[in-house]
């Protein structure tokens, strides 16, 4: 079953360019420039009604979340919040009856996940899943849902689920936009945007020789910093979470304007940062954070777009992405991240499918 691959972990990364396009195939409406979900399970009217979205999750799922946030309040215009499921099962936040709650899950069966939202069907939200693993838990007592379609994810790691999750979430902010605000040529420059992704993954995945020899140079770090704005705020807590998990080294992602608030600190020779910079809207600002980090002679390690000849000078080392718009950014820039720890994980002899005192679904509280 693993194939070429060592691992499942490895085997799964390589898998995005297929598991995203499983994600929108045969959701993508050009007539009418939206998307289509089968299982929605509510009618048109109830959806304009709609006026605030939660979404709730643990660990890489949340942070998938967390890219939907930013995602949908862009194109929806929808008041999102996310939610860790293990608070919101105990917050009892107010919740209005125009709320709809979206629990994010590869497995299905994360028992967090799984409260918080029978804590919000219980009190009559319209509650719906992102889940992978067909007629799981979650997947059935939800009022309905999208399925991840990515195929079965065995990696301990969550790597492909990830990546398809906020494919989804992107087809959610296209679908819930153009029932509001997206005009149709917008609509349909997301759609064509969206099909160009499994290539934009293919060429991304080509930088897996420099992440290789990236991790030769860093795997006996012991601390690592991740920083990332706007979308790629969570990546950088997604690629540190991986390293984490796998490597068993520390590491700790930010907005990368946090830093001066406290983090720079940690700044030193020995302490790699992780920059994710690729093109965007405040590309000078994450820049003056390199340069911040640089001056403290922190080692940088960047992510970012083909041909940035600014970054390759203020970075020791920078592994290239395709340039794509901001929105589509944490699909690309999640994957060098993935494969580094990956790396890193190997080198430091680490069982990367199954880590020390990690399972693959979470079922106990
Ligand atoms: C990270 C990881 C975990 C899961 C979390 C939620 O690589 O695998 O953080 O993302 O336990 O799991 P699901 O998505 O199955 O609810």
């Amino acid at each position: 079953e693993l194939g070429q691959f060592e691992h499942y972990m490895l085997k799964e990364i390589f898998e995005q360019p297929t598991s995203i396009e499983n994600a929108f195939r045969g959701r993508l409406d050009d007539d009418e420039a939206t998307a289509r979900f089968g299982g929605l399970n509510l009618d048109p009217q109830e959806l304009r009604r709609i006026d605030r979205i939660v979404l709730t999750a643990c660990g890489t799922s949340w942070h998938a979340g967390l890219v939907g946030e930013y995602i949908i309040e862009e194109f929806a215009r929808i008041p999102v919040e996310v939610e860790y499921a293990s608070e919101l099962r105990y917050r009892n936040p107010p919740m209005s009856e125009r709320t709809m709650v979206f629990a994010i899950t590869q497995s299905g069966e994360t028992a967090d996940t799984l409260a918080a939202m029978r804590e919000c069907k219980r009190k009559g939200h319209p509650t719906l899943a992102i889940c992978n693993v067909v007629g799981s838990s979650i997947a059935r007592e939800a009022d309905g849902g999208i399925y991840l379609h990515a195929g079965p994810e065995v990696g301990v790691a969550s790597t492909k689920a990830f990546t398809s999750q906020v494919t989804v979430l992107t087809l959610l902010a296209l679908f819930m936009g153009r029932i509001r605000h997206l005009s149709y040529p917008a609509g349909q420059r997301m759609i064509a945007n969206l099909r160009k992704m499994p290539d934009k993954i293919r060429q991304t995945l080509e930088c897996h020789n420099r992440v290789k020899e990236i991790a030769r140079k860093y795997y006996t770090a012991e601390n690592f910093l991740y920083l990332g704005r706007l979308h790629n705020f969570p990546v950088a807590l997604e690629g540190a979470l991986k390293l984490k998990e796998i490597s068993y080294i520390h590491a700790e992602g930010y907005p990368a304007a946090e830093m001066k608030h406290g983090p720079i600190a940690l700044v030193d020779e020995q302490t790699p940062s992780v920059f994710v910079v690729p093109r965007c809207q405040i590309y000078p600002k994450v820049i003056s954070n390199m340069e911040e980090v640089r001056a403290r002679r922190g080692p940088i390690i960047a992510i970012a777009c083909e041909g940035d000849d600014k970054v390759a000078e203020l970075a020791d080392d920078v592994i290239y992405v395709p340039d794509v718009d901001e929105y589509l950014q944490p699909m690309v820039t999640s994957v060098p991240l993935q494969l580094l720890a990956y790396e890193i994980a190997l080198l430091r002899g680490c069982n990367v499918d199954r880590p020390r005192n990690l399972a693959k679904s979470v079922t106990v509280e």
